[in-house]
């Protein structure tokens, strides 16, 4: 796999992403055997069925012969904030068509790299989960996962743009990797994470003008619903018996994944990027001065244009992670009061989360 150059107009990556020893770590996790292999006759069940009816292959499925530009925006200009803004307004127009594809680039590296982070997380879900119903729907998202990995590295090769893992999506993977229960591992994944992911691949169906992007989309969408659907279907029961000390470790443990994202970065854009090194070498690639882009930023914040969802887009924070959150009882009185503190507003209402475990986009 290639990775972008510093250079705007050379798409052919220059460097390989390199493996250091900060990317290998020891797990702490029990793995559960079981011997109990009769299948749960529910919600989860009929989820495995589906899993299974619903494979597919993207080497049938998926018209790789689509020809795509990668100098050429991905995404339709009027559904991308920065073109609402005074700043971005006077680049010329190939910067800012520079700027649109390198951006989607590197959105689309984001979930790349996150698919890779998902098969881990859903590989360590077989092996920990104790459910024997559970450990099998796990190991077909397992395979899922595998075959967005397979996708969207496809699909970064035919546009020759890799951007490195955002700081702040490796430091919540990290951490729910890294965690000691499989619980964990499914609120950090399949809850939040995937919260995060169904939102952004809702936007990315709805804004693209590749027909190849838009499909291979649709069908990872479809199988990323199952896995929020997953999240809460298995683990709601599984948390409501847990005692209240252990309910409130693993709402603690939500919250803090959540403040990494809303403190930590953005889905697709917005202040937090200064921090990002990916979103810099996009701004160096289009030749837009670091300190003239924030400059604009600020002004158009002060102007009351702020980097918010368009309209029409998902909120994935407040449409589909929170509500998840607080149907499964991980929003508890003490723990609402360290969202409060700090400054994440909690919603529940959970309308437009229901709609897209129906698996199809939805207008928000
Ligand atoms: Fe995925
Ligand atoms: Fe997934």
């Amino acid at each position: 796999m290639t990775v972008m150059s510093k250079s705007s107009e050379v798409m052919k990556g220059a460097w390989k992403v390199s493996m250091t020893p900060d990317d290998i770590y020891r797990h702490p996790m029990d793995i559960a055997w079981t011997f109990s292999y009769a299948l749960s006759q529910d919600r989860v069940e009929d989820l495995y069925k589906r899993a299974k009816q619903n494979q597919w292959d993207s080497d049938e499925y998926l018209p790789w012969d689509t020809p795509v530009d990668p100098s050429k925006p991905l995404i339709n200009a009027r559904s991308d904030v920065y073109h609402q803004m005074p700043f971005f307004k006077k680049l010329s127009k190939s910067q800012q068509e520079t700027f649109t594809a390198h951006s989607t680039a590197q959105l689309l590296s984001q979930f790349l790299h996150g698919e890779q982070g998902a098969l881990m997380t859903a590989a360590c879900v077989t092996h920990s989960v104790p459910d024997a119903t559970a450990k099998l729907y796990a190991a077909t998202q397992t395979m899922d996962e595998a075959r967005h990995v397979e996708v969207y590295a496809r699909y970064c090769d035919k546009i020759a743009m890799v951007y490195p893992m955002s700081p702040w999506l490796k430091a919540l993977i990290d951490a729910t990797l890294q965690s000691n229960r499989y619980e964990k591992v499914m609120i950090g994944m399949n809850m939040i994470v995937e919260g995060l992911a169904l939102g952004a691949f809702n936007n990315m169906y709805r804004t693209t003008t590749c027909e190849l992007l838009k499909k291979l989309t649709f069908n990872v969408m479809r199988d990323e619903s199952r896995h929020v659907s997953f999240g809460h279907i298995y683990l709601g029961p599984v948390i409501a018996k847990l005692p209240e000390a252990e309910r409130e470790e693993l709402a603690d443990f939500a919250f803090q994944a959540v403040n990494i994202i809303v403190n930590g970065g953005t889905t697709g854009g917005g202040l937090a990027n200064r921090v990002d090194p990916g979103f810099l070498e996009v701004l160096d690639n289009s030749g837009i001065d670091h300190e003239d882009f924030f400059k604009g930023m600020k002004e158009a914040e002060e102007a009351g244009i702020t980097p918010e969802t368009p309209p029409g887009q998902i909120h994935s924070i407040k449409d589909l992670m929170m509500p998840a959150l607080a149907r499964v009882g991980l929003l508890t009185p003490t723990v609402r009061k360290k969202y409060d503190e700090a400054g994440i507003p909690v919603f529940d209402d959970p309308a437009v989360l229901e709609a897209m475990e129906g698996g199809h986009p939805v207008a928000a």
